[in-house]
């Protein structure tokens, strides 16, 4: 069976990272006939000097049809003057939206051999595996009424919205709960029940989510300050966290630095199954950006690329055992003492993205 990729490589150190992942979709599909048909599109600053829009139509059309999108990264200095409604950043945005990715999904992995560069303790950090569901379309992102009002006495009213209807907080807890039963079986539910009544409503939903279709897992909530707390004081008590998009936003930043550097981080971004199919939209992408500091130096780590790769195969294509095994070689490697400049470490090789791409490839080849 074909599996179709859709490459968006975007701008600044995207395609250097996404290059590393090519290798490896050449490596799968030569060696474990894995049978991805890849294409490759424009998307960022690179897709507005071609064509003056973020993301072309074609390209659009060609992300929806995909059985997945691999997104490097998009932005950098050379377009901070173009019109605010085809900066690069509006390619992402587009494509969360016609896609429809209500489901966020960061990871907060700890590799034993980076637990000593965590700003937290290494016995707090080390073997740490948590992941973070964050709703990603709702909330007080896009609630309306969102707007400045002029009073007219020298005084202007912000205004954001945070609103969640039944069927938003439905889909996203049963996301979590379905991931669960493939890792630790544990969700944890954060909001504020105790001062927004769109916390009371995701409380409820969550449980009723959970009663009728997943009473299996393990399910508790905690308010999201506290969440916030518990995430540093002994963040391996989680396993899934659920939560909105406010929340979401600052609590997965937060459990993503307890484990180093932003060229670690991948993430996944999920849709609906389809009806016919049972198969979900699915995007992966780094949560870095372009990098333009380090851009076209080759010295990007591309493990947050790679690793949104492993992303892809587990959720996409639930190639389990090989995304295991990707993510055994990555940890392997650091083991073995190499570390691109943003991990690099007294005593360790520093090396650039190739020979990282390529040491993260011979490792999982070994592992075979
Ligand atoms: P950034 O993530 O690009 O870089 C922040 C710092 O981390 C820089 O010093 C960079 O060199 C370092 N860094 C990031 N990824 C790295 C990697 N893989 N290996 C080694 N070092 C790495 O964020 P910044 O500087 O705020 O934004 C730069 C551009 O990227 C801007 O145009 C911004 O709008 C865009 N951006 C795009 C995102 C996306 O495509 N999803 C997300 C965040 C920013
Ligand atoms: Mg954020």
């Amino acid at each position: 069976m074909t599996k179709t990729l859709l490459l968006l490589p975007g701008d600044g150190i995207g395609p250097e990272a996404m290059a590393e992942v090519e290798k490896l979709i050449d490596v799968l599909n030569a060696e474990e006939s894995a049978g991805f048909e890849t294409d490759r599109g424009l998307v960022g600053g690179s897709a507005y000097d071609a064509h003056g829009a973020a993301i072309s139509e074609e390209d659009m059309a060609k992300a929806m049809a995909a059985d997945a999108v691999l997104f490097g990264a998009v932005g950098g200095p050379k377009w901070d003057d173009v019109p605010y409604d085809v900066r690069p950043e509006a390619g992402l945005l587009r494509l969360r939206k016609d896609m429809e990715l209500f489901a966020n999904l960061r990871p907060a992995i700890c590799y034993p051999a980076l637990a000593s560069a965590s700003s937290l303790r290494p016995e707090v950090v080390e073997g740490l595996d948590i992941l973070i569901v964050r709703e990603l379309t709702g909330g007080v992102y896009f609630g309306e009424p969102k707007e400045i009002v002029d009073l007219g006495n020298g005084q202007k009213r912000g205004i954001d919205t945070q609103v969640y209807d039944t069927f938003e907080i439905e889909r996203i807890a049963g996301v979590a709960f379905e991931l669960a039963r493939t890792r630790g079986n544990k969700v944890c539910s954060m909001e504020k029940r105790n001062v927004m009544k769109s916390g009371v409503l995701w409380n409820e939903v969550v449980t009723a989510t959970h009663k009728a279709n997943y009473s299996d897992v393990e399910l508790t909530h905690m308010l999201a300050d506290a969440g916030g707390m518990q995430l540093v004081r002994w963040p391996k008590q989680f396993d899934v966290i659920v939560t909105d998009n406010l929340f979401g936003d600052m609590l997965s930043d937060v459990a993503a630095m307890l484990t180093g550097s932003l060229g670690m981080l991948p993430s996944a971004s999920l849709g609906a199954p389809d009806p016919k199919t049972g198969k979900r939209k699915a995007l992966y992408e780094p949560v870095h950006g372009s990098a333009p500091d380090i851009a076209g130096q080759g010295a990007a780590n591309p493990i947050a690329m790679i690793a949104s790769f492993a992303m892809c195969l587990r959720y996409s294509f639930e190639m389990v055992e090989q995304a295991d095994r990707l993510e055994r070689a990555i940890a392997a490697v650091l083991d073995s003492g190499i570390r691109t400049g943003d991990i690099m470490a007294e005593g360790a090789r520093q090396v650039g993205t190739v020979e990282m791409g390529d040491a993260i490839i011979a490792q999982y080849r070994e592992l075979a």
